[in-house]
């Protein structure tokens, strides 16, 4: 069977772009070389894709200068001495303003590269190729772009949109399991946030995407970035819708900081911070009891951790964390919140005592 490729758009004046989604795009090369517009292309990408995948980005990419770098594997590698190799590669290779960078990997990858391309020599332009589930939902579209610091996930960084994504939903493929799954948090998120219809069509169909059903894949993909392009046109750098997109984020990154990021996957911290984010909804008289026990039944279907990692800090090692998100102002924690399924808002009124019983609740669950 043959399924049909989808377009979408990012539609930001200027800084608009498409987004390409299907199987087999790796083998388009016009689309690649539409892409690209100088002669210098820089590919990066980690030593697990580069033997899978890019030797069939440089077929593409023939008559171009071309180099590439690769990365070490890893979110622990998500810091300035690994962008640091990109810039020795692109100074190394003489590249000028017209140089594209391609982005060929995971989020980790595509949030370096972007911010490679958003700050050699002040901004070039880069193409993201993502090839995880997580990747191609949620981190390839809407230009945040940066590395951790080891005080705290993704504090340095910048907004820089990509030209263009290319989303080959074949190389999903070669995606071990748990990295799949851990990219379902962010497709579940989504019907969460601001997609009810969405939610309802995941609750029918996640064995489907359980299984990698093609067509429910491209499906889910299209419907993910079709909600993250919306947010991102009407909120481009956070100053207030863009927000939701956080959902179980504050939580899902005091666990990362607080392991090392060595316990758990990104969309695995990110879907026990929405079990937190759920509870601490109902518990504030936000969200019915019935919507929270749906959307942690499907968090569950998606086989994510129901039960925090080894090795957390107490409930106010917890909070001290959660004082380190970037939605942090004027001092004030801001959380995501549900009012119901497919309806979230941002809030910095919550009562302390309710954060307190929900991080006592979540941090004793052993399933
Ligand atoms: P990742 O980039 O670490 O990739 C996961 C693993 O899969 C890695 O080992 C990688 O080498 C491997 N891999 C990638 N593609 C593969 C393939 N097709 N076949 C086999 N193995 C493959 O992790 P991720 O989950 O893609 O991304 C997580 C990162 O994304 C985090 O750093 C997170 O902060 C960031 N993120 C950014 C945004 C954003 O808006 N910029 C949004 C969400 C997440
Ligand atoms: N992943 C959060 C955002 O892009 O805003």
């Amino acid at each position: 069977m043959t399924l049909e490729i989808t377009d979408l758009r990012v539609s930001l004046g200027k800084r608009s772009y498409p987004i390409t989604i299907a199987p087999g795009l790796l083998e388009d090369s016009a689309l690649l070389q539409r892409s690209i517009v100088g002669e210098q292309v820089l590919i990066v990408t980690n030593e697990t894709v580069a033997p899978i995948y890019l030797d069939r980005i440089t077929a593409q990419l023939e008559g171009k200068q071309l180099g590439y770098v690769i990365l070490p594997d890893g979110e622990k590698f998500k810091r300035l001495s690994t962008v640091q190799t990109i810039y020795d590669k692109l100074l190394q290779e003489r590249h000028n303003r017209t140089t594209t960078l391609v982005a060929l990997g995971g989020g980790v990858v595509g949030d370096m590269t972007g911010f490679a391309a958003a700050t050699y020599q002040r901004g070039v332009s880069f193409v993201q190729i993502p090839t995880t589930l997580l990747a191609q939902v949620d981190s390839s579209v809407g230009g945040k772009t940066g590395v951790n610091h080891p005080l705290g996930k993704n504090m340095i960084g910048a907004f820089h949109q990509p030209v263009a994504v290319i989303i080959d939903t074949k190389t999903l493929d070669t995606l071990p399991q748990r990295e799949f799954q851990a990219g379902l948090a962010e497709v579940i998120k989504y019907g969460l946030i601001c997609d009810a219809e969405f939610f309802a069509w995941l609750e029918t169909n996640i064995h489907l995407l359980m299984e990698r059903d093609a067509t429910a894949l491209q499906y889910a993909i299209a419907r993910s970035c079709e909600n993250k392009a919306k947010i991102v046109e009407a909120d481009e750098r956070e100053s207030g819708v863009r927000a939701i997109l956080n959902f179980g984020h504050t939580f899902g990154h005091a666990i990362e900081t607080a392991t090392q990021y060595e316990a758990w996957l990104h969309g695995e911290a990110v879907g026990f911070g929405m079990i937190m984010a759920l509870d601490l909804s109902c518990r504030l008289g936000y969200l019915s009891t019935q919507d929270c026990a749906r959307a942690e039944a499907l968090i569950k279907l998606a086989n994510l951790p129901l039960s925090p990692p080894a090795g957390l800090p107490s409930t106010q090692g917890m909070i001290d964390l959660l004082g380190l998100d970037k939605k942090v102002m004027n001092g004030q924690l801001r959380l995501i919140m549900l009012r119901s399924l497919g309806d979230a808002f941002v809030t910095a009124d919550f009562d302390m005592n309710c954060l307190e019983q929900t991080l006592n609740a979540c941090l004793a669950r052993t399933t």
